[in-house]
Formats: structure tokens, sequence, C-alpha cells
């Protein structure tokens, strides 16, 4: 049952909503169904992990270039579908992390950051290196929490949303950011998608399992337009981000995972921290085709 709700969640969510309506079940039912079937920040969102589930994410992510896969070419290629972007973009970035697309970000678009994210150690990291880059007047490093942001309304040319779209998922931060995009406003995100049907049989089962509890709302990049543009934006493309961007980020994490198994790999949170990583990289190496990342721009 979990399953084919998840599957309905994550590949019709509007019509899951109104067939549970339909069902005339009371609507914070209805929120608590959806929430478990798509549940990604169940696992990803920070703020409902410990101080010290957070502190060890950190130990282990927080030295890396980037805390998801991607590039500056990436980061480019999108920035070039925004036509008509403005120059010096008032730009948010929700889920910054240490900064990886920030900077690259800051000196591709000449623009002004507004870079938010909950855990304070990856703030400081992203202010040293946009320092370091001469970038710290563009670039403003704020704690704060993304399901909960208070901006004023119609107050940035682009919000730039990359590799963190699983924390709330992509339905609510495309209905619930909306309002603080200029019109004409871009919103730039990037999600790990299926490029194949996990329910197929093509999709190993073990891989399967795996993603349907690390991040059971993972959908199609079709389905993603299909949300964007029910939630009122026009899609102006979308692609994949190419096999280098896996390959050195999951060389950078397994460079950091060997460094901290000393000291967190008999610790029981640090270990099972680590053994799922090592167990995505391989679920990753063992069948690329399977799933990848994808970059979406989006239009107000
Ligand atoms: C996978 S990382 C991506 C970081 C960065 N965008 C990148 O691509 O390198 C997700 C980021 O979201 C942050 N985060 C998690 N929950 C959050 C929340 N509720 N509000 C703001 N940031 C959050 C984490 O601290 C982490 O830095």
């Amino acid at each position: 049952m979990k399953r084919r709700q998840s599957r309905f969640e994550r590949t019709a969510p509007q019509r899951h909503e109104t067939f549970l309506r339909h069902l005339r079940i009371p609507d914070d039912e209805i929120a608590s169904i959806r929430a478990r079937a798509a549940a990604p920040h169940q696992v990803f969102n920070m703020n409902k992990k410990s101080g010290r589930v957070m502190d060890i994410f950190y130990k282990i992510y927080g030295g890396l270039d980037r805390e998801s896969p991607g590039s500056r070419a990436m980061a480019a290629r999108a920035l070039g579908m925004c036509f008509g972007l403005p120059d010096c973009p008032a730009i948010l970035e929700p889920g910054c992390g240490t900064g990886g697309a920030s900077l690259d970000l800051a000196e591709l678009s000449g623009g002004n950051l507004l870079s938010v994210d909950v855990s304070q150690p990856y703030l400081d990291r992203l202010r040293e290196r946009a320092e370091a880059r001469g970038l710290a007047e563009q670039v403003t490093p704020l704690k704060g929490d993304m399901t909960a942001l208070d901006c004023a309304p119609e107050s940035f040319d682009m919000i730039w949303y990359e590799g963190a779209a699983c924390i709330m998922g992509v339905d609510n931060a495309l209905a619930g950011w909306k309002r603080f995009l200029r019109p004409g406003g871009f919103l730039v995100f990037s999600d790990a998608v299926w490029l194949k049907d996990p329910d197929s049989g093509e999709v190993p089962e073990d891989m399967r399992r795996f993603w349907a509890g690390a991040y059971p709302a993972m959908r199609t990049a079709e389905d993603n337009v299909r949300a964007g543009e029910a939630a009122g934006y026009t899609s102006l493309g979308h692609f994949s981000i190419d096999g280098a961007c896996w390959d050195a980020f999951y060389a950078d994490v397994e460079r950091h995972l060997h460094d901290v198994e000393r000291t967190l790999g008999s610790d029981p949170d640090g270990r099972a921290i680590i053994d799922v990583t090592r167990r995505e990289i391989a679920f990753y190496r063992e069948n690329p085709e399977a799933y990848g990342y994808e970059f979406h721009v989006f239009r107000k």
C-alpha cells in the first residue's frame, strides 16, 4: 500500500490529492498521508535531526567542494537558459551548504546572493571561501530554515536551488517560493530523477529499495516539468548533469569517508552514515544509467 501511495504521490501529486479528497479524508490527514508518501524531509531535513547527527554530517560533508553533484559548467549551462536575466540579479539560494554553487553563481551572474542554510558551520565555511575568492560583497550567508522563509514578495530575479530539492520536496518549493520571485523571474533547481522506471523491473530491486527509503519522492524529469507547469511556471528546459560531476563528487566524498572513518567508524551514528554513503556510491557506479541529476529551469 505504502509503495503504491509513494508512486502515486511521486508521479501525480495533484491527482493523488484529488483522490484523497474524493475519499472525504480531512485536510490535515491528507497532508500527513502525502508527507508520509513523499517523506523526503524526514530523511534529509537537518532541522529534524539531532545536533549530534548534524555534527557527524558536517564532519563528513563539510569539507567537500560541493555537497551534491554539480559543476561550474553545469551552472553556466543552466544560467545560459535564463534569457532576460538582468545584470546584477538578486538571487535567493536556499540550502546553499558550503557554497560550491554560490561562488560559481556569483561569478557567472555578477549578481548578489542571499545564501540560506540551516547549518552554521557550513555558512562559516561559505563565508571563508567567499572572502578567499573576493566574493564576500556579493554573497550574504544567512542561517535560516528554507521551509519557513520570510522574504519580501517579488524581491528576487532568481531562486537557485541546487542539490537540495529533496529537503522540502519539489512541489513545496515550486508553490511556496513563487511569491518571492519577480514576474518573469527564474526558478532553477537540480534534483535526483529516475532515468528508468523504478517499477519496470529494469532497476535492480536492492537499488529501488534503497532509494524508496532515502528519497521516496524521486520521480522523472518529465514529472518535474509537469509539476512546474501545474504550479504556473513555464519550463524553459532541463538537462542531466554529466558523468564528470558524479565522478568528481563521489571521489571527493570517498576521500572524506576514508579520513573520517578512523574517528567516526566505531560510533553507531557515524558508522550508519558512512555505510549508507558507501552503498549509494556503489549503486551509482553499478548502474549509472538508472538515475541521474537533472537541472530544471522555470520562468514565473
Ligand atoms: C545536499 S546539501 C546541498 C548543498 C549545496 N546546495 C550544494 O549543492 O553543494 C543540502 C543542504 O541543505 C541544508 N539544509 C537541510 N535542511 C535545511 C533546512 N530546513 N533549511 C535550510 N537548509 C537546509 C543542509 O545543511 C545542506 O547544506
